[in-house]
């Protein structure tokens, strides 16, 4: 990871036109657990499924100095329905963002209303040159929301990363610089 400060040391809450999103609390790790815990969500994520436990150390975390990853609520509900790994990546200027929403909330453009926030947050407030985000190509989902969000395709990376499984995962990188950005805001 880079060497800045954790973004969400000073991150102050986004709105969107249907979502929130805040730091993470202690008191988030049960809603966390509850779509965390679903493998469907979770197979493309490194770390696979988490139980309670783990699901409350990852609020932990993130509601520290340590955090990578802000949440996002849902203004109608109040619930919260999902996390964006949001963090500096190598290189100065440079932030990684992800994306996991709830299976219940999937399908209705969250992941990419809540990114797009973060991507004029990255380059508007905090001056960011570049933005990267990473996926496997199985994960269509997900390369999509970068393609609707204007990132760039720039890697397709040949079995990169191994997993306990034994498995050896491709990745898709895709970025976008700040003046992309300005010159065609997602
Ligand atoms: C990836 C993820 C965050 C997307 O969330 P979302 O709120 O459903 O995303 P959006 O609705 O903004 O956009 C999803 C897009 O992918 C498309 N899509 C969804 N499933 C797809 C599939 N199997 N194949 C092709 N496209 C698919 C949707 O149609 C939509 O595109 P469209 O607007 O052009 O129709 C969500 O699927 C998720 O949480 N997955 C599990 C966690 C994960 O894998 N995170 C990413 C790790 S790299």
């Amino acid at each position: 990871m880079g060497n800045e400060e954790p973004v969400t040391k000073k991150f102050k809450p986004l709105e969107t036109q249907r979502l929130v999103l805040r730091p993470i609390t202690l008191a988030d790790g049960p809603a966390i657990h509850r779509y965390m815990c679903d493998p469907a969500v979770t197979r493309w994520l490194p770390d696979g499924v988490m139980d309670e436990a783990q699901a409350q150390a990852f609020a932990r975390k993130n509601a520290g100095r340590a955090a990578k990853a802000v949440a996002v609520v849902e203004r109608a509900s109040g619930q919260l329905i999902g996390h964006m790994p949001f963090h500096p990546w190598f290189g100065p200027a440079t932030h990684e963002v992800g994306w996991v929403i709830a299976a219940g909330h999937q399908g209705r453009g969250y992941a990419t209303e809540a990114a797009r926030a973060l991507l004029d947050y990255a380059f508007g407030t905090l001056r960011c040159h570049r933005v990267i985000a990473t996926c496997q190509p199985e994960n269509a989902a997900s390369w999509r929301v970068m393609e609707k969000l204007g990132m760039r395709r720039e890697a397709h990376f040949r079995g990169a990363l191994h997993r306990p499984t034994g498995e050896w995962w491709d990745e898709y990188f895709y970025a976008l610089l700040a003046d992309e950005h300005a010159a065609a805001p997602p």
